[in-house]
């Protein structure tokens, strides 16, 4: 059986390392890999495949960035002659991307077998891009691969058949498990001056925070208090950075003294400083899950989230963009009021291996 894996972003680069390394082990699958180049340059593509031991892509689609509607069309154009010279069984997708809902878009158009890793997840907002590729991507997989127990049904819920659906835990804690002892080997501590469990970080890169100046001036306001506190590590996205740049926050930003603004890192100084961090402070998606395996508090900078288990049984509090129920909510860390976090069911670091057995299998 010949899977065409896509991955195209940062994060669907740390999902899909663990996929190909079972897909390569496991007899009757033979995988390729694309890689659509809607992240690109060292620090948001290179350093990750390097460091995870992602093999070489087969195919780059070298997109770069644009806007929604031809980013993802000029996906979809690029895709479909490499599909057709191919002649793949199946195609594989991550996460909740525009590379997600680009390539499986043309794989059904092609009567090709699409198969969603991470499927199911909903924040129930539509404003979100995220939220409209998942649900896209959902109704045309043919096999939906997920997390948890609320994507199985929020699934069943929209119609999808059961046979289809299979919870088997999560790639992106396959390749956190595995990963651990060589990030422990990191000088990212030392290299920043910052002392084990005595600095948080941030990372912020959702539209909806950081598209939108009157957002992130109410989140600064609350991280000038928290960095009277303790010392922020802030490893910039790009896509924040260039909306710094142009705005007059960030006259504001270089006045924060504590607050160390660096280029993002690589996945294993990322590692490093999540796990020995006081708290992590974001709105990303896949940080939340990460943070409830290390028994880190994090805060979620959104309205919302897709992952209720992390804020269910782990270490993720979902705050919102108020600043007053930021800071309230940085005391309870402080002293200590947070939940201890369980490990969600399947989230062993054998995801991708039973994501490989089900196929090969069926
Ligand atoms: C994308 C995903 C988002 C995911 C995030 C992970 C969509 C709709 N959004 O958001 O779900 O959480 O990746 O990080 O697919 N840029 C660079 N270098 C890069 C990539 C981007 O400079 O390697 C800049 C460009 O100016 C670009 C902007 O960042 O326009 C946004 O990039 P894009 O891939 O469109 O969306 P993200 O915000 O990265
Ligand atoms: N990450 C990283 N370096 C950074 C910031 C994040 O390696 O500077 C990793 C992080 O550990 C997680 C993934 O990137 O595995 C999350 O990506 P992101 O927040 O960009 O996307 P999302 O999960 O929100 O889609």
């Amino acid at each position: 059986m010949k899977i065409v894996n896509v991955a195209g972003a940062r994060p669907n680069f740390i999902k899909i390392a663990p996929l190909l390394e079972a897909f390569t082990a496991t007899a009757g699958i033979e995988p390729m890999l694309v890689h659509t180049g809607q992240h690109y340059g060292e620090r948001m593509s290179d350093l990750f495949f390097h460091q995870l031991g992602i093999p070489e892509p087969d195919v780059n689609l070298e997109v770069g960035s644009a806007s929604h509607a031809v980013q993802t069309a000029e996906i979809m154009k690029a895709f479909e002659p490499v599909l057709l010279e191919h002649a793949a069984d199946a195609v594989l997708v991550v996460g909740d991307v525009n590379s997600t809902i680009a390539c499986g878009l043309v794989a059904v158009k092609l009567g090709v077998k699409l198969i969603h890793v991470e499927a199911g997840l909903r924040s129930f907002d539509r404003t979100m891009p995220e939220e409209i590729n998942r649900v896209l991507t959902d109704t045309v997989s043919d096999l939906l691969f997920c997390t948890e127990q609320s994507g199985v049904e929020n699934l069943i819920n929209e119609g999808i058949a059961e046979e289809k659906i299979f919870l088997v835990g999560n790639v992106m804690i396959d390749t956190l498990l595995k990963s651990r002892e060589l990030a422990a080997g990191s000088t990212i501590l030392d290299d920043l001056a910052l002392r084990q469990g005595e600095y948080v970080v941030l990372t912020l890169h959702r539209p909806s925070n950081v598209d939108d100046p009157a957002v992130l001036a109410r989140l600064f306001d609350a991280l000038e208090v928290i960095q009277d506190d303790v010392p922020i590590v802030f490893p910039i996205h790009p896509r924040t950075r260039n909306n710094l740049e142009g705005s007059s926050l960030a006259r504001r930003v270089a006045k924060l003294g504590k607050l160390q603004l660096i280029d993002p890192v690589g996945y294993l100084d990322f590692l490093k400083l999540m796990s020995s961090a006081k708290a992590m402070l974001t709105d990303s998606g896949g940080i939340q899950e990460e943070t409830t395996i290390l028994g880190i508090p994090c805060l979620t900078l959104r309205q919302n989230t897709e992952r209720p288990i992390t804020a269910k049984i782990g270490s993720n509090r979902v705050v919102g963009t108020d600043t007053e129920k930021i800071i309230e909510a940085w005391r309870d860390i402080q002293a200590g009021r947070w939940q201890t976090p369980r490990t969600p069911e399947l989230w062993d670091g054998q995801a991708a291996k039973r994501i490989a057995r089900i196929i090969a299998g069926g």
